[in-house]
């Protein structure tokens, strides 16, 4: 057999395997019998054993069990699953309550109390029951959309199939984990039979419940734990507490080490006792989650973008170990900042092989803060023996070093004045910590990374897209820009330069990857925006910026017309930066005003209303506009990011509330509000589709005054805008 042969016959392979999984586990219908399925899978295997550079990427061999090419169907959550914020100490917690009263204006010492429960290390899943039977069960996904594993979910015991006298539609969530012992034993027979290991209990579950085939699952010792819920017909209880209970009657397993705590201080004593129990638990917890017990306070509280205001995860502290820093490497980011990495001597932290830990900048590595405070006893040097912990139990960083155990001959870290990657000069701005690469697009790095970030999870989410194929893509020539994404299928869809070609791919992962791409062509406006990489713009300001223009074309508008302000305020700020060090933020903010006012006389009052518009939106402030602005008036970004828009038809966000009597509407809140804080009123206002802004202008629709109101008044007055009480507005908004 010739390579091209073989490559040839595992495609085949590879598509009749998935076309007999999907036949026999999403349409119930085998189409082949379980000999030639094994027969198939044995010749797949032993093509691969010949010619192992030709193994694909999603190989069938991969999958242990049923071997899936086509992955799980998709479900879209009724209400999204969030995560979790963390904490990390006392401070944290304090802030995390301070912060609940602040938003529901109660004051500190009146009674406001929380769960506290042991914060279970598995994965989440969502159950929906409709008439008291198990509908469908999904994972977390990406927070809207998760994969369908109701098969699997049904195969686990503490998941009941039927519920007597619960809600019409009830969603329960919780936490699939596997015990300790459990899990050794399955490592001990995976081991004997030689399967997959697994590396820790938490990612046994999450391979036992992502199987293909359900009898694989029932096979795996897998448990849940309830402890929140979705989309509901009617209310579960009044408190979280009770709701536990309540689950806990319909049949659910919930924790035991749950409690009620009415102080911080008795959170914190929770978190320490649970801190002792841990290790005698049997299963893994890596924290304590703190919720507001009070139901109605949980729905005043509402979310940010991925997380619950009303609860927050307090993190046991990570585990760290010692190791030698045998170099730092240079990383250069999205926006072209040089980022030190280290290398190190491997060594495991909490279960985990680490050999790289971020070092984030310069003065970290010389051991001073930004404002030049030694952070811990000695510099950085290749090495060093340091301390290695695994943030958040994510991103592994130095904790410290030992300046007794240095080599004689380690000498001081330099930072590059050139980018590695492209030569262009590196410069540190004054004030800035980070060093960056001035090559823009010219540097490869930069524009990788920008790819990257471009069909990232947050922002266009590409399936079949990640970092690998974008970096194959790039080093092919074939993807420089994100519109090159768009333009691949037809100019590498056919011929002889095909994606299809290409070694690890087949006409399946092609075909998959331009559907996917297609797919994303559609992608909500406020994603679209943040996949660009503009400086300072976040998925939070993407999704305001989105929800405030409606379309692209109108923030393009604007955006072209800011212009010359936007150029107008960069030499205001620059007259004062060099009066900047001696004058405090205040003054700053003064000054600008003083040296703006003859700048701005020669601005057109057509671009000066543009960019108040811009910086009036609620969360985008002048340093946003700014780099706005930069980016649509530079000639080689505006291009791109034309080229891109040509090729996209992003959803805009009108659909949130279209029902809503403030849809669209642009409201600025002044003066005291009695019955919410500021905050409340911003964030159920925006829930309902308004857009809140920080001052009042020919467009703003309705200005809510309460008492001690004053120049935002008198000028929505002279502009006859509409105005109301708070009581007028909460009628209005159909709140209670
Ligand atoms: S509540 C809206 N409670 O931790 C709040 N989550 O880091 C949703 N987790 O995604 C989560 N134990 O997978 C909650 N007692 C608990 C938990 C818990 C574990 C997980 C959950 C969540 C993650 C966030």
């Amino acid at each position: 057999m010739t390579e091209a042969e073989a490559r040839t016959e595992l495609d085949r392979l590879a598509a009749a395997l998935g076309r007999a999984n999907q036949a026999y586990h999403a349409e119930d219908a085998p189409e082949i019998d379980d000999a030639t399925y094994d027969a198939l899978k044995r010749r797949n295997a032993a093509i691969e054993a010949r010619f192992p550079d030709l193994k694909l990427a999603d190989s069938p061999s991969d999958q242990v069990g049923a071997a899936p090419a086509e992955g799980f169907g998709k479900i879209r959550h009724a209400e999204r699953m969030l995560s979790l914020g963390n904490a990390f100490d006392a401070a944290d917690v304090a802030e995390f309550d301070a912060r609940i009263r602040r938003y529901l204006d109660l004051p500190s010492d009146a009674p406001l109390a929380y769960t506290a429960e042991p914060k279970i290390d598995g994965l989440s899943l969502s159950l929906r029951y409709e008439d008291g039977a198990l509908v469908h069960a999904a994972t977390r996904g990406d927070g809207t959309v998760g994969e369908d594993v109701t098969a699997n979910a049904r195969t686990i015991d503490d998941i009941p199939v039927t519920l007597a006298d619960a809600p019409r539609i009830l969603e329960v969530r919780g936490e699939v984990y596997m015990s300790h012992a459990d899990f050794a034993a399955l490592n001990e027979r995976q081991a004997e039979s030689g399967g997959k290991v697994f590396a820790n209990p938490r990612n046994a579950a999450a391979g036992s419940l992502r199987q293909l085939d359900p009898e694989i699952t029932r096979a795996r010792p897998l448990r849940f734990f309830a402890y929140a819920w979705g989309a509901l017909s009617e209310p579960l209880a009044e408190t979280q507490w009770r709701a536990l209970a309540r689950l806990e009657a319909l049949g659910f397993a919930t924790n035991g080490e749950t409690r009620c705590c009415e102080t911080v201080a008795a959170l914190l004593e929770r978190y320490e006792a649970v801190g002792r129990a841990r290790a005698g638990l049997g299963y893994d917890i890596d924290g304590v989650v703190y919720k507001v017990d009070d139901l109605t306070f949980q729905s005043r509280l509402g979310m940010r973008s991925t997380t619950p205001r009303w609860a927050v995860a307090h993190k046991f502290p990570a585990e760290t170990a010692w190791t030698r820093l045998l170099g730092i490497d240079i990383q250069v980011g999205r926006t072209g900042a040089l980022s030190p990495v280290a290398r190190l001597e491997p060594v495991t932290v909490g279960g985990v092989v680490v050999s790289n830990a971020t070092l984030h900048n310069e003065d970290y590595i010389a051991g001073v803060d930004n404002a030049g405070q030694p952070i811990r006893g000695s510099d950085l040097r290749a090495g060093d023996r340091v301390e290695i912990y695994r943030a958040g139990d994510v991103i592994p960083k130095v904790r410290d070093v030992d300046p007794k155990a240095r080599p004689d001959d380690a000498v001081p870290y330099e930072m590059p004045d050139r980018c590695p990657e492209c030569d262009s000069p590196a410069v540190r701005e004054p004030g800035e910590s980070v060093r960056r690469c001035t090559g823009g697009l010219i540097c490869p790095a930069q524009r990788v990374a920008r790819l990257k970030h471009f069909v990232a999870r947050g922002a266009m989410d590409i399936e079949g897209l990640g970092d690998k194929e974008v970096e194959r893509f790039h080093t092919l020539g074939w993807v420089k820009e994100p519109a090159d994404i768009y333009t691949l299928e037809a100019r590498h869809g056919s011929g002889l330069k095909t994606v299809a070609n290409l070694e690890g791919w087949g006409e399946t992962s092609a075909g998959n990857l331009f559907s996917g791409i297609a797919a994303s062509r559609g992608q909500e406006l406020g994603r679209v925006l943040f996949g660009l990489g503009i400086r300072h713009l976040g998925e939070v300001a993407g999704r305001d910026l989105a929800r405030h223009f409606g379309s692209w074309e109108a923030l393009v508008q604007t955006v072209d017309a800011a212009l010359p302000a936007a150029e107008a305020h960069r030499a205001a700020e620059a007259a004062v930066v060099t009066e900047r060090a001696a004058a405090a933020a205040e003054d700053r903010r003064a000054r600008l005003a003083d040296v703006r006012t003859p700048i701005w006389a020669e601005v057109p009052e057509a671009a000066r209303a543009a960019w108040e518009e811009l910086t009036g939106i609620d969360g985008i402030g002048a340093t946003l506009a700014l780099a706005l602005c930069d980016a649509m008036g530079a000639e080689g970004e505006r291009r791109a990011i034309d080229a891109l828009l040509s090729e996209l038809s992003p959803e805009t966000p009108a659909a949130v509330a279209e029902a809503s009597p403030v849809a669209g509407k642009t409201v600025v809140f002044t003066g005291t509000l009695e019955r919410m804080t500021r905050a409340e009123a911003k964030a159920r206002a925006e829930a309902l589709g308004a857009k809140v802004s920080g001052s009042v202008s020919k467009k703003t629709d309705i200005l809510i005054a309460g008492p001690g109101a004053g120049s935002k008044a008198t000028k929505a007055a002279e502009l006859g805008v509409e105005t109301m009480d708070e009581d007028a507005w909460l009628a209005l908004i159909g709140a209670p």
